[in-house]
């Protein structure tokens, strides 16, 4: 029994937020955002829309290509960093607004990572015969934790929304692994100080600064790149596979260097490498289903292909899945 992705959708805002827009607000320019990350432009919620709103669109698209309906759903569980509350979980919401009554829901925080621990999480329930659908979501709303102040990181980041269905299915095609990794000793590299416990709002207001995401790029870099690399090669490793096996590779998509410094070091052709990261940037939890949707639908992922999917985020955090679709 293997659970196995049934239906993809995926949720864009409206609103275009290119590099020109960028040079308008910080220091900074087009030619350095590309040449630094490879982003062009990114997506940004409208007022008022917020990550549940995004992420339901999604998921009714993925039941939608699916052809199951909210209440056939088992268990629901979303990665995200930028819910529509602190708690309760937006899974919840989620759940509510789909109207699927029969399922349990729940969120996790695993930053980037969050939609492949989300998916090994709801393929462990699945593959041990405790459920037979669920829904898995991965949906920022970065632009509202982004300090649209500070040039290091607010060129980075963007929203969207992606979701896939999982049913357990006897046959070849389904997850074959997840890998899942942390370590906490670099959190100060990679967070959001504020609205927690250490630092949690008060009558008289918390450090204007604190809310926003803080990261040390060049750091988050170099470890990106090496636990990408590692956290791929024993997902191949474990199932006696090579990189030229792989007909696609969605890695996190964080920037185009990352990207590119990855694939080089697996070995991996231009054409395996699946990258989007030029139109919507860095949509943290939200990447890899963005991304597993628009190839699905491109038809770059077909019956019987190999298609390998690797994370890093913020914890930090790093995962691989590896899937015969
Ligand atoms: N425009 C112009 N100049 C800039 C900008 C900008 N937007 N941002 C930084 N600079 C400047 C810096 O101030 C610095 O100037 P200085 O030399 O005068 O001090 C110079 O550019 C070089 O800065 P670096 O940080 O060393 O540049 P780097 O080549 O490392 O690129 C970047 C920065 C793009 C952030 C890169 O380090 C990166 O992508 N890191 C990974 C970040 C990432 O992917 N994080 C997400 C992980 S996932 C998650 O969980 C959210």
């Amino acid at each position: 029994m293997k659970a196995r992705i049934i239906g993809t959708g995926s949720y864009l805002p409206e609103r275009i937020m290119t590099n020109f827009d960028l040079e308008q607000m910080v220091d900074t320019s087009h030619d350095w955002i590309v040449a630094r990350t490879g982003i062009k432009e990114r997506r940004i919620a409208a007022e008022g829309e917020c990550t549940s709103d995004m992420a339901t669109i999604a998921a009714q698209r993925a039941l939608d290509m699916a052809g199951i309906k909210a209440e056939d759903i088992d268990l629901i569980v979303m990665g995200t960093i930028t819910g529509d509350y602190p708690w309760p979980a937006t899974a919840c919401i989620i759940q509510a607004k789909l109207g699927a009554q029969n399922a349990f829901a729940y969120d996790l925080s695993a930053a980037c990572s969050g939609f492949l621990y989300a998916l090994s999480a709801a393929n462990d329930y699945l593959a041990n015969g405790r459920g037979k659908r669920a829904l898995v979501i991965g949906a920022e709303t970065l632009s509202r934790i982004v300090d649209w102040t500070d040039r290091n990181t607010c060129v980075l980041f963007g929203d969207g929304a992606g979701a896939v269905v999982l049913e357990a299915q006897d046959g070849e095609s389904g997850i074959l692994s997840t890998h899942l990794h942390s370590d906490g000793n670099y959190l100060e590299l990679l967070y959001q100080p504020g609205f927690g416990s250490r630092n949690p709002s008060s009558p008289e207001g918390v450090d204007a600064r604190l809310p926003y995401l803080k990261m040390q790029g060049n750091e988050v870099f170099k470890v990106a790149v090496r636990s990408l690399t590692d956290v791929s090669k024993e997902a191949l490793d474990a199932n006696g596979f090579s990189s030229a096996d792989v007909g696609l590779f969605i890695p996190h998509q964080a920037n185009l260097r990352i990207l590119e410094a990855t694939a080089k070091r697996l070995e991996l052709t231009e054409e395996q490498n699946f990258i989007n990261v030029d139109k919507y940037g860095n949509t943290s939890g939200a990447t890899i289903p963005i991304a597993m949707d628009e190839a699905f639908r491109q038809g770059l992922l077909k019956e019987g292909d190999l298609l390998l999917s690797a994370a890093f985020g913020g914890g930090f955090t790093w995962a691989s899945a590896l899937i015969r679709w």
